[in-house]
């Protein structure tokens, strides 16, 4: 399966998906990188990797459609199947989600429906919750919603600063995203009345990673 991706910064989950993707039998490729800011780091791994880019600045566009049709026409051309939003940090149109209803991913540095929106591992902090996470789900108009494919469960630790546990949910992630895209492309995956279920054998996971069983 194709797959495009949106980033907006570091693009540690985009590599974390580019490295599976070379696996031999992975069932995804990485087709366009399309970021909205032109300093993210993500970008330079990309052109490394000899992956078509494209900046396109939500900057230059006056509405939020027009710049949600110049992201669509870049994956149209690419051929993208699927979209992998990985720290894009912009919210979508509502006829851009619809589009690419079912055929668009995100990922979201928490256990959701728990700890949507920005500044995620502070308001973890603060609620004192002892198990946070992340989450790869299905994108729907509400921001951070949607059917969810797979998520992976990480400890909060006494004294844990929004530093130590970024990076311990980030870690997690990095494992999550390429499972759960190879659920996806390889069809194990799909959406029925918004939830996920997953037909087949669920592979082997590393760690503390929770994935919906076959039913
Ligand atoms: C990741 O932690 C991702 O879960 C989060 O931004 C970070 C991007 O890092 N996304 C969101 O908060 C979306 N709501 P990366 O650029 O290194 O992949």
């Amino acid at each position: 399966m194709k797959v495009g991706i949106l980033i907006s910064g570091r693009g540690s989950n985009f590599e974390a998906l580019l490295t599976a993707t070379r696996e031999p039998g992975y069932p995804a490729e990485i087709v366009v990188v399309i970021s909205n800011k032109a300093d993210a780091a993500g970008l330079a791994i990309a052109k490394a990797a000899g992956i078509e880019t494209h900046v396109i600045s939500h900057k230059d566009y006056e509405t939020r459609e027009a710049f949600d049709a110049a992201m669509d026409e870049k994956l149209v051309a690419a051929g993208a199947e699927l979209i992998c939003n990985a720290g894009f940090m912009r919210i979508l149109s509502d006829g851009f989600v619809a589009k690419w209803r079912d055929r668009q991913l995100n990922i979201h540095p928490s256990l959701l429906p728990a700890f949507k929106g920005l500044h995620v591992h502070q308001r973890t902090i603060d609620a004192g919750v002892r198990i946070t996470g992340a989450t790869v789900h299905f994108v729907r108009a509400e921001m951070d919603e949607g059917p969810i494919v797979a998520q992976a469960a990480v400890p909060v630790l006494p004294g844990d600063t929004v530093e130590a546990l970024a990076d311990r949910v980030l870690a997690a992630e990095h494992v999550l995203y390429p499972l759960a895209l190879r659920l996806v492309a390889s069809g194990a995956a799909r959406v029925s009345g918004e939830k996920v279920i997953i037909q087949g054998e669920v592979a082997a996971t590393d760690g503390p990673l929770f994935v919906p069983l076959p039913l």
